[in-house]
Formats: structure tokens, sequence, C-alpha cells
């Protein structure tokens, strides 16, 4: 039976365990009692001398090891390697094509780090979702661990993966959403409501359109129009990180409230609230009507607006980037990215002037592309069809057709719109640029772009914290400028600080 394998895969071979090292991953040990089987049979990694021991505790002679899977094995021996934490610390391997794209992981998991040790990768709890994936791959990451003790979660795990596979052939659906009923519901959600931000509310204050609140898939109304406000209420949405909605067709009068709160608000964090919330509703509106130069004024204007208030108070900025939980609507995404884009414009030295102003407002309409796309499309869960994955890539140069059209967006502001999804190794689109063909602003939105993605709540599964979506970025490091990636994370350090 051993032989199979051995004969079929050239990275496989026969050694005896003494000579085993840390690192060496084991395709399979050869039995020799029965009776003295081991709890370890198969797969895994040699993650220290307790596990060579282990082996030799129950009289196992000879092993194969796969040396296509063997990572640092020469490094781990060394004297400077990991340290006794580490050493005592036992995995089990498993290929990151088996894990279900968007669905919680039961279980830790790691990777070898090079110095040697091990990065926690994802917290238990947590779903891998496509755009970690993807990440993980570009860095050369293909196996992740997970530890030993974990093990009969993984396997339930795996098994339930297994039956909604089966599940899902049987009723003929071959689609990524394990739960289509669901998926739609999620995509009617999408239409009918729109995020709202506590911050942006005024207490006391007679409030003119009803607010829900969304939890475990369920919405229900938190607050009836015509009515005030109190202060309780507001500081307890915000304290609880409630998902507050409205619906769409309350974005008008939800808009002259802020633009009328915001002329007198005094409070530089609610203030950017205001300014942020009514710049994604103008942004949404230029997208239906993206030949509107009075539009594209009024988007320029509130840019403007956000570029002052980030740069009169840096504070406003990291508390209101904290809040960061509701639903990922383009809309709020690329406003999110213009206000990050800002901060790190500034922390590169660009001064309140044409260059920031440029980038700001790229930023804010580096997504308007995805609006022509079928709202299906657009937040689905589950890993794309190539066909779909093709459509998304078209986002950018239906962007781009939308709004060259507009006389008063400049050539400069366009750059982050055509390059944020070109990569430094050329591995991007649409136009595959590499290196120093990409230009700064793309390098920026290009690196905040993929960090808001993986720090933003999707329905169906939970955001990273910054450091966590930080570490996963720094896997793909090649893929995005390092030294921006390097000053996004101290921003973020002084934002959690
Ligand atoms: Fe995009
Ligand atoms: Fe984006």
């Amino acid at each position: 039976m051993e032989t199979v394998s051995e004969t079929q895969n050239s990275a496989i071979r026969k050694i005896p365990v003494g000579d085993l090292r840390i690192g060496m991953h084991v395709d399979r040990i050869i039995q020799t009692s029965w009776l003295r089987s081991p709890l370890v049979t198969s797969n895994f990694m040699v993650m220290s001398a307790n596990d060579i021991r282990n082996l030799m505790d129950y009289d196992i002679e000879n092993v194969y090891i796969d040396l296509s899977k063997s990572v640092n094995a020469s490094d781990a021996e060394q004297e400077s390697g990991p340290s006794p934490a580490v050493r005592a610390f036992r995995a089990f391997e498993a290929n990151l094509d088996d894990f279900m794209v968007d669905q919680p992981v039961p279980v830790d998991l790691y990777q070898p780090c090079e110095r040697g040790g091990f990065d926690i990768v994802i917290k238990k709890g947590l779903a891998l979702s496509q755009d970690v994936v993807n990440i993980l791959k570009s860095g050369g990451v293909s196996r992740l661990l997970y530890p030993w003790e974990q093990k009969p979660l993984f396997e339930s795990y795996m098994r339930n993966i297994e039956k909604l596979k089966a599940e899902r052939k049987l009723s003929g659906y071959s689609g990524p959403f394990v739960n289509p009923a669901a998926a739609e519901a999620h995509v009617r959600f999408m239409l009918e409501y729109r995020p709202i931000n506590p911050i942006a509310l005024v207490p006391n204050i007679i409030i003119g359109f009803d607010i829900f609140a969304r939890a475990n898939g369920v919405i229900s109304v938190v607050f009836i129009k015509n009515s005030i406000m109190s202060n309780e209420i507001r500081a307890e949405w915000i304290e609880k990180n409630l998902n507050l909605l409205i619906l769409k067709h309350d974005l008008a009068a939800y808009h002259d409230y802020l633009s009328n709160m915001s002329k007198t608000s005094k409070n530089p964090e609610s203030k950017l609230a205001m300014i942020r919330e009514s710049s994604r509703i103008i942004v949404e509106g230029l997208s239906e009507n993206p030949r509107s130069e009075k539009l594209m004024g009024q988007t320029i204007e509130t840019v403007q607006d956000i570029i002052h208030v980030v740069m009169e108070n840096p504070d406003a900025f990291y508390a209101i980037m904290k809040l960061n939980n509701y639903d990922y609507y383009t809309f709020t995404h690329s406003v999110n990215v213009a206000t990050l884009s800002i901060a790190l414009g500034l922390s590169e030295g660009m001064k309140a002037g044409k260059e920031l102003a440029d980038l700001a407002l790229g930023a804010v309409l580096h997504d308007i592309g995805k609006s022509q796309l079928e709202h299906s499309l657009i937040n689905k869960p589950g890993t794309l069809t190539d066909d779909e994955y093709k459509n998304i890539t078209s986002h950018v140069m239906k962007g781009y057709e939308m709004l060259r059209w507009n006389a008063s967006i400049s050539a400069h502001a366009m750059i982050p719109l055509l390059q944020h999804h070109e990569k430094l190794t050329g591995g991007g689109y649409p136009n595959g640029l590499s290196g120093a063909q990409i230009h700064l602003f793309g390098r920026i939105v290009a690196v905040i772009d993929v960090y808001d993605a993986l720090t933003t709540e999707r329905a169906y599964r939970k955001a990273l914290k910054p450091f966590e979506a930080l570490s996963i970025l720094s896997k793909g490091l090649n893929d995005y400028d390092k030294r921006l990636f390097t000053m996004l994370v101290s921003l973020i350090h002084v934002q959690r600080a």
C-alpha cells in the first residue's frame, strides 16, 4: 500500500526516524506494531524534538517524508532557532484549497515565519475570505498549520464541508453559496437599505427618518421617525457598535439632515462623520449621473472638506476610522479609502493642494464602475467563477468610461481609479503594469483598498482586526509598495494607541 505513492511522487523519501529534523513534513509513518499505534499517523510537520521522541517511543523506525512540503528544515535546526514555546508547538498541515471561503474556520491557522517560529494567520472563528486566500497565494503560501489539539475540530469542519458539497451537488447547484436563499436575501437587503454612522447623528433634535439595526441577519426598527433621539440612545448605539441602517428612499432626507447639521457642528469627530456620510451619498448620486459636472463639483467639495478636517484634527480621523463595522457598500468603502488615502498622502509629505485633492478625489471615485455591475455580483460571498471574476475586473474600465466625459475631473485624479488593481509584480489589471510603471497614487490606493476590504465587516463574515489584516497583507508584500505598507502600519498603530 505504501509503495504506490512512493513511486508516483519523487518528493517522497523513506528515512529512519533518527534522521528526522524539525520542519520536515511526514507523509506517513511505517507502523511496525499495530498494538502501539500512535495518535499521530500521517500528514504532519515535525515541530519539535518531542515529535521525534514520540515516534521513537512508539517503536517507529522509518517514516516517509515529503520534501515538497518540508519547510525551513535546515534553519530550524540552528541554535538561534525558535524559542522553547515555539519548539513545543505541535501542528498539522492543511491545504489552503481545502478551506471553504467565507465560512468560519474553527481552528487557529498558522504559518512558519522566516526567522523560525510561527505567525498566526487567522484566529479561530474567523473566515478565510477570497481576498485573504489571494494574498496568501500571491505570497507563495499554499499550506497552513493548525495546532495539534484542535485536530478533532478541524476534522469535523472538513466532514461538514464534504457534506455541504455533496448536498449542493445533489440539488444541482454548483455555485459557491452555501445557502442560495440567504444570498438572495442579502442582495435584497443591499438594495433596500443603506448603512449610517451614529457619530453623525445629533441628539435632542427631531429626526425625520426611521432607523433600523441589523444583528445576526435580523433587521429591526430602533428609532421611529419624527421623534427626538436622546443622548443616551446615541451613546449606546456607538458603544455597541450597532449596524445601523436607513431605507434607501430616505437617503435624500438623511443628506439634508447632514448638510444642516454639519454647518453648526462644533465637534470635529461628528463633523468628519457627517462630511463622510454626505460624501458617500453624493458619490452614489454621481454614479447614477456620471456626466453631471454639478455632482462632480460637490464631490470635489466634500473631499476638500474631509481633507481639511483630517488635517486640522487628526484625532477625529483616528476616532472615525475605529468605527468601521458596517457592511461593505461600495460607497462606504470608497469614502474609507479616500479618508485613509488623505492620511497616507499627508504622511507622505503631501500638502493640502492640487496633489492631495486629486489623490482624494480619485480615491473616492476608484470603484465607481462597480455601480454598473449586477448587485448580486458585488459582495457575492464565496469563490467567484472565472466569468464572474472577469466581470468584476471590468469595473475599472467601466469607471473610466463613465467619468472620462466629465470635464470636471483631471487626468491626474483618474490615476487611482485606473491603477488601484495593478500589482508591483505585474500580475494586476487592467494593464498588467509593474514596478515603476505604477504611479504613487495607484500604489497608495492599492494598499488601502485591500486593507479596507479585509477590515470591513460583511453580512456573511466577521471583519479582521487592523493588525490581523496587516499581518495577512504582509504575506503578499511583493505585490504592494513596502514603504507605503509600513507607513500604513504605523498609521493604524497610532490609531489604535
Ligand atoms: Fe476596485
Ligand atoms: Fe476598492
